[in-house]
């Protein structure tokens, strides 16, 4: 969210056009009968929405629903993991770049360095959450000199540390190939310092691939989207915060399931119009754009952008 759009005085989309957590939970409850079993609750920034815990409480009393996961960039984590643990959240993935102060800095584009998520990283390991990530995007030129610290920092702690290679999402963030680093050279890098090998994934369609540890200290993972992109085992759906259905993160638009809802839609009507986008789906950016081009960006113009789709 480039700063000199999303400054002090923009104005952030007013109250009624956010779904409220009823609606949230209603929504939920038909994906649920679909067939969807796992959550992730993500942003913009899921710890600045008021009383989350109450949302995460409310969705894990669904039936069906068996794995809620939050993504957060940690800030305000460090007061808010024991709650949200309360309230049913199951496992945690929080983004941090670097843990050097400058480029953690320069990548998240604010004054704060990294203390405050590092902190929230530190409780949320010590309360007992069944997993926590640390997502770090790879930009060449940028962080790839200070991964290995990063690998080296949570290595033994019991945080997964997962390598993202930088993806054209959306059209703020100046995506040129010239700065993604292949998940390859990522694992060479790393594995210089503190030897490594392939373990099999958790379940089929994971979208990292898994590498431990020689010695035994845990292990890390790589997302290899724009190398190996993996759009055939993508099941994911998105519900972005003012209602909208989206199938793909490189999407261009979503279906609104929010007017429909406040119209008074029965649960069968609303099932019907998720079947229909869901079977209907094609999406395949990432292979398309790698087939293509190379991993050359696609039309730069008519992508959602990150922040509102969540990752
Ligand atoms: C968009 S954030 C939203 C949730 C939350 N605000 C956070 O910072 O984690 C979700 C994830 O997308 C990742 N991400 C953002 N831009 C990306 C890009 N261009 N390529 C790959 N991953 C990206 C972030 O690092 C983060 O882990």
């Amino acid at each position: 969210m480039p700063a000199e759009i999303f400054g002090e005085k923009y104005e952030f989309l007013p109250r009624p056009h956010i779904l409220t957590f009823e609606e949230i939970e209603r929504l939920v409850r038909i994906f649920s009968s679909a067939g969807v079993s796992k959550l992730r609750i993500t942003g913009g920034e899921p710890l600045v929405r008021a009383n989350l815990p109450d949302l995460i409480f409310k969705l894990s009393a669904i039936e069906g629903i068996d794995d809620i996961a939050l993504t957060t960039n940690g800030y305000l984590l460090a007061q808010n993991a024991q709650a949200m643990m309360d309230a049913g959240l199951d496992r945690l993935t929080i983004s941090l770049d670097s843990i050097d102060e400058d480029i953690f800095k320069k990548m998240s584009g604010r004054p704060q360095g990294p203390a405050n998520t590092l902190e929230g990283i530190k409780v949320a390991t010590k309360i007992g959450f069944s997993s926590v990530k640390i997502n770090v995007v790879v930009q060449r030129g940028v962080n790839d000199h200070t991964l290995v610290d990063t690998a080296r920092y949570f290595k033994g702690s019991g945080a997964i540390v997962r390598f993202i290679e930088f993806m054209d999402v959306g059209t703020k963030n100046g995506w040129e190939l010239s700065q993604v680093v292949p998940s390859k050279e990522v694992i060479d890098l790393i594995g210089e310092e503190f030897p490594l090998e392939p373990i099999d994934p958790n379940y089929v369609g994971e979208v990292a691939s898994r590498y431990r540890y020689l010695d035994g200290d845990g292990e890390i993972g790589v997302i290899s989207s724009v190398s190996e992109p993996f759009c055939g085992n993508c099941t994911r759906a998105r519900l972005s915060t003012d209602g909208k259905l989206v199938t793909c993160l490189f999407a261009s638009g979503g279906t609104d399931l929010k007017t429909p809802l406040r119209a008074g839609a029965s649960e069968l009507e609303l099932a019907e119009i998720i079947g229909r986008v869901w079977t209907g789906r094609g999406d395949r950016y990432s292979e398309l754009r790698s087939k293509a081009t190379e991993f050359k960006a696609g039309s730069p113009d008519d992508k959602v952008e990150m922040y509102y789709i969540g990752g």
